[in-house]
Parts: structure tokens; sequence; C-alpha cells
């Protein structure tokens, strides 16, 4: 049986394919439309589906749009029909809204060339954040906590899973959302709606207590959970006056970032930990498991997912490679499984690589027409570990391509952790982001501990998705990954899951006597390189010293 995930509803767009409960491939659509996050959240556009990213995934498993069994769409306009409530926003936009979501069902027919009546499915959003956590994750049952923007009304979601199924225990719905604030304070700090990750940065350079107080008319975290007041959330006109009144002006973007603004960055984190670990401890409470799932775009930050670790009301945490909406495809497709077939589906397959490789026939081709020259290196791992000692940027693209926004070894740049300077390298040769921005280490894992208070491995430690302390007698040696408040947003390499990748720290190690190496994404403000040709256009237009494309090699000079 096989069966289509679609996420559309919001942002992420993404697609994913599980044939007889075998997830098989999952991809995003921005890596194909290079336009960040696929498209923006809008009342009006929930209809526009990642054409590309399906088109990948049956290609991928060598299927047709006849092969398709079931379509998953992560997103139920029923449970939206009854909870909706006119005061929440303009019904004309929310009208605006069903009418495009009634289109999904005939798109995607038309898409895929044939009639799909009963076999279309519109499944629960968080449901399916739900679903992408927990059958991944291998757990037998487990709590699982979704905190996302919104779903079709809940903000935050606890559920319980026990072999097949999913049962929701309890929502907090719009408007107390967690997701929201992040994106409201966000655009207040002068960041876009969806750069959380900056926020999260920044942070660490302020002090939660100068608005700590005022921050709690926001948002108050109690026993029983949280709540959000909603003038300063969602779809209010006046927030931002709000905002100014409370913190001060707002911060146009690309303007200078002042004290303050890292204050409220740091009270809203600190916030943010003491609800999220509420909502774990009442789940706790009403689901007594040792295992919880996170899922919803919130659990990409990692510092919160750090205190819900150290918070040690689970002793095992899992949190799939794309906690945002991107992995609702996969979950809504996860969910239709579980409803047509006897047999359960594939359970602990959490690889994050599962989108496009390329042989080497389509490595060379791209290289020869774009007119540059290559060579065949016989030990890419070592080459590349020599070069990165040497102080060069090396960018890796082997493999399948990396599902989630992390790079994660296949679309990485690697450089020097021990270089002081090579932050700054980075940002101005390729990078171009903001100097307050931590870079990432990838280390291996069997000598995670020597460096970082990682505590227990968890699985979710390969996906880059917590921020644990750096060994204070390490930090030195290492300072281009150590953030301003001593963390790291680590990432564990086994050999297991990314041979390759771990191989080259392995070279890098012997050579060094550091298992690490800064890992960052392979892009310059634009999506994740995909193809060669993408990694070539980025290679050629910033400074990154060498590109290895399985084993072609290219230098910057030529
Ligand atoms: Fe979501």
């Amino acid at each position: 049986m096989n069966i289509l995930g679609i996420n559309s509803v919001y942002h992420e767009s993404a697609a994913a394919l599980l044939v007889d409960g075998e997830l098989v491939a999952a991809v995003e659509e921005e890596r194909f439309n290079r336009i960040k996050h696929g498209k923006e959240a809008d009342f009006d556009n929930p209809h526009q589906l990642p054409e590309r990213a399906i088109r990948y995934c049956l290609n991928h498993a060598g299927l047709t749009a006849r092969d398709i069994d079931h379509v998953a769409f992560s997103f139920d306009p029923k449970l939206r029909r009854k909870r909706y409530r006119a005061e929440w926003w303009d019904p004309r936009l929310e009208e605006t809204f069903r009418l495009r979501l009634g289109q999904v069902p005939g798109l995607a027919e038309e898409l895929l060339g044939r009639s799909l009546g009963a076999r279309f499915h519109f499944v629960p959003h968080h449901l399916a954040h739900a679903a992408s956590a927990f059958f991944p994750s291998g757990f037998d049952r487990a709590a699982i906590l979704t905190i996302d923007g919104i779903g079709e009304v809940a903000g935050s979601t606890l559920a319980k899973a026990e072999g097949q199924r999913i049962q929701t225990v309890e929502t907090f719905g719009y408007p107390h959302s967690l997701g929201f604030l992040w994106e409201v304070l966000s655009g207040y700090l002068g960041f876009s709606h969806y750069d959380a990750s900056k926020v999260m940065g920044l942070a660490a350079y302020g002090n939660p207590e100068v608005f700590r107080h005022k921050f709690e008319s926001i948002l108050r975290v109690g026993k029983e959970g949280y709540a959000i007041a909603p003038a300063f959330i969602g779809f209010q006109a006046d927030k931002f006056d709000r905002l100014d009144a409370m913190f001060g002006p707002g911060r146009y973007m690309d303007s200078e970032i002042l004290p303050r603004h890292a204050d409220v960055a740091a009270a809203l984190q600190e916030a943010t930990n003491a609800a999220v670990t509420a909502l774990v401890r009442r789940l706790k409470r009403k689901v007594p498991s040792d295992n919880l799932c996170l899922a919803g775009g919130v659990a990409l930050n990692c510092v919160t997912n750090e205190a819900v670790r150290q918070s040690g009301d689970f002793s095992d945490v899992f949190i799939p490679s794309a906690p945002h909406d991107a992995s609702t495809a996969v979950g809504a497709a996860l969910v239709v499984h579980c409803a047509k077939q006897k047999k359960p589906p594939q359970r602990g397959y959490s690889t994050p690589y599962l989108g496009p490789k390329f042989n080497r026939r389509e490595i060379l081709a791209a290289v020869k027409s774009a007119g540059l020259a290559s060579r065949r290196s016989k030990a890419p791992a070592r080459e590349a570990a020599d070069m990165i000692a040497d102080g060069k940027i090396v960018a890796w693209f082997q493999g399948r391509m990396e599902f989630g926004p992390r790079a994660l070894g296949n679309r990485s740049l690697l450089a020097d952790p021990r270089r002081p300077d090579m932050r700054n390298i980075l940002n101005q040769r390729v990078k171009h982001r903001e100097d307050f921005r931590p870079f990432a280490p990838s280390v291996l894992a069997e000598h995670a501990d020597e460096w970082f208070e990682v505590g227990a491995h968890l699985t979710s430690h390969e996906f880059m998705l917590f921020a644990p302390a750096v060994k204070t007698a390490q930090r030195d040696r290492i300072p281009a990954v150590v953030h301003q408040d001593g963390t790291a947003r680590v990432q564990l390499v086994t050999r297991k899951s990314n041979p390759r990748f771990h191989e080259l720290i392995s070279c890098f190690f012997a050579r060094t006597g550091v298992p690490l190496v800064i890992n960052t994404s392979f892009n310059d403000s634009e999506p994740i390189v995909c193809t060669p040709t993408d990694a070539i256009v980025t290679f050629r237009k910033s400074g990154i010293d060498a590109l290895f494309m399985d084993d072609v090699c290219l230098t910057a000079q030529g």
C-alpha cells in the first residue's frame, strides 16, 4: 500500500511517501522552489500543494500516480469549522481559508491525474504531528507533547500513544499559542516571523530578570500549564503598540540590536522554558510513562528541549529531525496507514536522510555544464579533514539530503572549531548571518561526553536538537562553537547513522586531537542546497574553499 502524505496548510510545505508502512522519502518543497519555508503562511494559499516534493517522492520510489492508494493531508477543516470563533480573526479571512482548503482534494486529483474520492483523507494537524514523532521514536508507548503556532485551533496538544493508537488527552486552544508568541516577538525584535532561531541565539546575550515581571502579563505559567494574553498574539493589529509600551520601541530590521532587545529575548526564552516544562510535568501526571515525544515547531527550540531533558520527568525524549510542519506530511501518512492496514507501520526508523541523492554521473554533468574543472579524490574524508584543519571552509555534499531545517552532514559547510575567528570568517565569506548567532558542532558520539554535558545519549541528539553545556575545561579549545552562555547546539555523529561524516570527523580527530567540526547548513541566505547545481552556484558565489560531492572535488583555485 502506497500512501502519499502532504503538508501545505501553512508553511514548511512538504511531501512524504509510505510504502507498506515504510517511510521511503520525505522532502520539503523549499529545497526545490528555492523559497524559504516553501511559502508564507496565508489564509489564501493552503491549496498551493508542494508539487515538486510530491513528484520527487513518486520518482524516488519508481511509482506513478496510479500506484498511490491514499493521499493524506495534514489538516482537518471539519475541526476548524466546529471550533472557530468570529472574534478571533476576520470571518472573511476564515471564509477564504475554508474555500481554499475545499479545493485541496480536487487539486490533488488534478496533480495526480486521477480521481481519489474516498482515498483522499484530511488528518487532524496535531494528530499528524504526534504520529510523526511517535512511530519513528520506536517507543511501544509514550506521552506526546505537540507545540506549534496553531493546528486547526489548538496551540498545544497533550496526547498518549500505545501500539498503533494515539489519543488526545488535552488541548490548549487559540489564543494560547507559544508558536505565535515567538512569531510576534521575532517581528517586534526586527526579524522575520519565522526567525525564532535568531531570537533564541540572541537570548543568550540578555538578562531575563530585566523584563521577567512584565513578561508574566504576556505569558503566565502555573502548575496547570500556561496562558497567553490574547492582546499580544496572533491577529491583533495593535499587538506591537502594546509591546512598544511595555519594552520600549521595537527594532527595525537591520538596525542596531540594543541590550534591551536581548533582554526581551531572554525573558521570552526563560518563560518558554518554564511553560514547556510545566506542560511536560502536567503530561507526566496524566500519562505515566518514561518516554516523551516532542513535536511541533516549538520543538526546534534546542534551549527549551535541553531544559525538558534536564528536568528528568521522562528518561527518554524523542524529537524527529523535522518537528515543524514538514513532518506532518509523514505523520498524516502514518495515521492513514494505521486506519487502513492491520499491520503496524515501521517503528523506530528515524533517519533524517530521506531526500534526493545524486550519482557521480549527475554530479560530473553539473560540473561540466558549469564550465568548471574537478578531480576525483581518492580519500575525500581525509582530504576534507586536512583542509578543515588548515583553516579552510569545506562544503560537504553527500548522499541523501536531510529532512528538516538542520544540515546533518550531507549538505553541510564544515570548518575548524578551534579557531576563534572562524565564526567571523564563515559569516563574511559565506553565511552572511548576524554575528551574534552561534555555529554548531558535530562531534563523534563516542567522544561527546568528554566535551559536552550530554547526559544519556538520545537518538535525537543526532538531529542537533539540544543545547547542552560545553565542559568548562574544553571551552577554550573550541571557541568557535561555544555560545555566549557556554552551551553548544551539538550533533552527535555515529558511524551507523552517517559513516562518511563519521569518517571525516575521525580523520580530523586523528590529526588535531579534537573530535568535532563546525557544521552549518550549506546555503547562503537561501534554503539548503539540494542538487549539485545548487551546490555549485553557492560554491561559486561565496568564499567556500573546496566542494566535495561524493568523491568529486572542486577547489576555489579551480
Ligand atoms: Fe504545526
